[in-house]
């Protein structure tokens, strides 16, 4: 059975004493055994809170990184570094570093190698815009990030790789897809992973929903059957509605 992940992605949010407090209130929680639980801090605050929660079952993830290992590429952070630090995952191709970045599908694919080079996980994210939905071209869109980004990847590396479905349209907005809209695109990923790759695969590749995931709908988007999780924005920088989300993903908490 594939265990279900909940990861909070701070985005650019929380200065050091508020990750202080943060981690100050979070190591006093009780955390279920059955939920691998994840934060990505700002780089700043990635020695720090990795040092924090070292004797905590807690994952502490990067939110992007450069390709290369070293060199002159100013105001950039290598996975060389990030593993330096303690940092075993990154999540790479989030929609706000597309967009806003404009990172494309070639630089994506070289980040996923670098990260895989130096020995770490990645939650690599996909996700169509409203436009795209709209247009009913959302499963065209997934295919292609995946098809880009991932699919040269020998069938050995899989296990390194979690996928993030976070539709633009539900990012920030408060406006999460349906359980069916969810399930529908999560269904649609794994057998699109099980046409490249193989049933064994497919059926043990995680994949989380992310857009507007809250302590009150939590629960239903991750009882589908093809939902393993999520990856949390806004609801993951206080830690009374990250623990609710994470005891949601849990089975033995109602
Ligand atoms: P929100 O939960 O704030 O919608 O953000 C989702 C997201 O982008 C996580 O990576």
């Amino acid at each position: 059975m594939r265990k279900k992940i909940v990861a909070g992605n701070w985005k650019m949010n929380h200065d050091l004493s508020e990750t202080e407090s943060f981690l100050g209130d979070f190591k006093k929680q009780l955390f279920p055994e059955d939920v691998s639980i994840m934060i990505a801090p700002s780089f700043t605050h990635l020695f720090h809170a990795f040092q924090s929660l070292k004797e905590h079952p807690v994952q502490v993830v990067a939110q992007n990184m450069h390709e290369e290992d070293s060199g002159a590429y100013t105001g950039e952070v290598s996975g060389k570094m990030l593993k330096s630090v303690g940092v075993s995952t990154v999540i790479l191709g989030h929609s706000e570093r597309r967009t806003i970045f404009g990172e494309s599908h070639e630089v994506l694919k070289k980040k996923v190698d670098a990260a895989l080079k130096n020995e770490m996980n990645v939650i690599f994210c996909v996700g169509e815009s409203l436009e795209d939905r709209k247009n009913t071209n959302q499963e065209e869109v997934v295919k292609k990030q995946l098809e880009a980004s991932i699919f040269h990847l020998d069938s050995s590396l899989m296990e390194h790789i979690i996928i993030a479905y976070e539709p633009i349209w539900a990012i920030g907005t408060g406006e999460t897809a349906t359980p069916e809209q969810a399930q529908e695109m999560h269904r649609f990923i794994r057998n699109t992973i099980r046409e490249k790759y193989s049933d064994a695969i497919a059926d043990s590749i995680q994949i989380l929903y992310g857009g507007s995931v809250k302590p009150d709908n939590a629960k239903t988007i991750f009882s589908q059957e093809d939902v393993d999780g999520g990856l949390i924005g806004g609801a993951s920088l206080k830690v009374e509605s990250f623990m609710q989300i994470v005891n949601a993903a849990s089975h033995k908490k109602e």
